[in-house]
């Protein structure tokens, strides 16, 4: 049953206690930013509303922001910032520290939270990303101590060193695919490194990360971050102009990443982009298969619609293996479950809206008229009555397709994947480098000799070799070319990105 906004309860805030009822906290979230430490209404009182993807139903509201309420968050921020950017850096990391440990205690409530909101299932995907949350935050508070400048040997007369100065508050600007790991690569650094931050959630998914913002307004002071919910243009467009903004980092299309930018450039202030990809997978025919396979399922994050920058959406497979490798794949596809998110049966949920569950079909649709592609359709579709208007989609493993086809070189941000048959090394590496993008690849091959090959030459910012991982705290992540700018995750990402080099010279004579 759809939740009406007269049954919302603007008397009170959810209590911090973890609450694994996701409706209840649902909806006690709903239709409020965070500003000042205090969950608020949007100043004109209108809010959108938060589909649950899985039946269709209205589970809740997000508060629709505009500039007025960026005002208000941005202003709060800068005055935080002045308190919180004096504070000794060691201390910022214990209590960053004290945020992670309190998200841990959470990770059952928020995994079943997103899992609602998103679709995502719980058991593959929603738990998972509320753990990796929490331990960002563990991560980023070890980084405290190591705020440190340089001393120059510049000339023996003068004493030279420089110092690391946070930026001010900082602009985050999130997805929804994996919305709780993503904010805690950028809040948690810029935190740690001294600034302020207004986070501006992505209309699909505003209420766990809300809640997770409620969590770390119980441990940290009021306004060093502060979160508003709202559509692109009307709420994240004015938190990028704000003059007191002074760094935008953000991920999501590459067509907002530009108007990000354009808008920072008139500012002249710096971003970090992390757009979308197209990753290739690259299989050699003395690879390891069923290895690969286990790599195809998790690099194509069939468990997440495919729904992710980093999916191997065209797999490279050599001509001699490729017939065992399709037969694999689509063995291990199908007997993925797709259902219910909420459900531990469940491996496969569903797409997180209309709009992108029109998109994904349409490029399906194409996929099948073009000549000499096959294909195969895998899992199955749910059938209990409760999913019919769930926005599932059965994953799609297109054969015959080639490198120059709208389905290998476009993002479609869904569970569909392209095998792309080779013969010839070189040509392949072309191929794969073929690409606007440059985000993730991977080479599968025991031949020591041509993994350096590949790592070697393949444009990419994350590549490895017989695994697929996901992205991790401490492991540089950020892609080249249409992929994006700059890099997260790392010690050198949050000095680089959060924080302002100053030369300072002390003449001695
Ligand atoms: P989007 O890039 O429009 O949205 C991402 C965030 O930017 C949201 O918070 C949105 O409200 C905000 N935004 C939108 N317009 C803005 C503006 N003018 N100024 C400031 N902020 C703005 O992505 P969308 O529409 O959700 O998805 C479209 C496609 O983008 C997907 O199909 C996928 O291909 C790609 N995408 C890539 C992601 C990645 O992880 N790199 C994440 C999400 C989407
Ligand atoms: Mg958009």
């Amino acid at each position: 049953m759809n939740l009406m906004r007269t049954e919302l309860d603007f008397s009170s805030e959810p209590a911090l206690t973890p609450n694994t009822d996701p409706y209840a906290l649902a909806k006690a979230l709903s239709g409020r930013h965070l500003i000042g430490g205090k969950l608020v209404p949007a100043s004109s009182g209108n809010s959108f509303e938060v589909i649950d993807p899985a039946t269709g139903t209205v589970i809740g509201y997000g508060a629709e922001g505009d500039e007025a309420d960026v005002n208000a968050a941005v202003e709060d921020a800068a005055a935080a910032q002045k308190e919180w950017g004096k504070m000794r850096a060691r201390d910022r990391g214990a209590l960053i520290h004290k945020c992670g440990e309190v998200l841990m205690d959470h990770v059952e409530e928020l995994g079943r939270l997103i899992a609602l909101e998103t679709g995502k299932a719980l058991r593959t995907e929603s738990r998972v990303e509320a753990s990796i949350l929490a331990d960002a935050f563990l991560f980023h508070a070890g980084l405290a101590s190591e705020l440190k400048g340089e001393t120059v040997p510049h000339h023996p007369d003068m004493l030279t060193i420089t110092v690391r100065e946070p930026v001010g508050v900082v602009g985050a600007i999130i997805p929804w695919n994996v919305p709780l790991l993503l904010m805690a690569l950028k809040i948690a650094p810029a935190l740690v490194a001294g600034n302020t931050v207004v986070v501006k959630s992505a209309e699909e998914a505003p209420l766990t990360v809300l809640r997770v913002c409620q969590i770390l307004a119980s441990v940290l002071p009021a306004g060093c971050f502060n979160m508003l919910s709202g559509y692109g243009p009307e709420c994240g467009a004015p938190l990028v102009a704000h003059p007191k903004v002074g760094k935008i980092t953000f991920t999501g299309s590459v067509e907002t990443g530009k108007i990000v930018y354009k808008t920072a450039a008139d500012k002249l202030i710096p971003v970090t982009l992390e757009l979308g990809g197209k990753s290739p997978m690259i299989v050699m025919k003395d690879a390891d298969i069923d290895k690969a396979i286990g790599g195809a399922v998790t690099g194509m994050r069939f468990t997440r619609q495919g729904q992710s920058c980093t999916a191997a959406s065209r797999m490279f497979v050599h001509a001699d293996v490729h017939d065992e490798f399709v037969a694999k794949l689509r063995e291990q596809v199908d007997a993925m479950v797709m259902g219910d998110p909420l459900d531990e049966k469940t491996d496969i949920g569903t797409i997180i809206s209309p709009e992108q569950f029109a998109k994904v079909k349409s490029y399906i649709d194409h996929g099948k008229g073009e000549a000499g592609a096959e294909a195969i359709e895998c899992s199955a579709m749910p059938t209990d009555e409760k999913f019919k208007d769930g926005l599932f989609v059965q994953p799609v493993v297109f054969l015959g397709m080639t490198n120059d086809s709208k389905l290998a070189r476009e993002e479609i941000f869904g569970p569909v994947t392209c095998v792309i048959k080779w013969t010839d090394e070189e040509e392949v590496l072309a191929a794969a480098n073929d690409s606007d993008y440059g985000l993730a690849a991977t080479v599968w091959t025991n031949d020591l000799k041509a993994a350096l090959n590949f790592t070697e030459k393949l444009q990419a910012g994350f590549v490895q070799v017989n695994q697929n991982l996901v992205v991790q705290p401490g492991l540089s992540y950020g892609g080249v070319k249409q992929s994006g700018i700059g890099k997260e995750a790392t010690l050198e990402a949050m000095l680089e990105h959060f924080t302002k080099k100053k030369t300072i010279i002390f003449n001695k004579t």
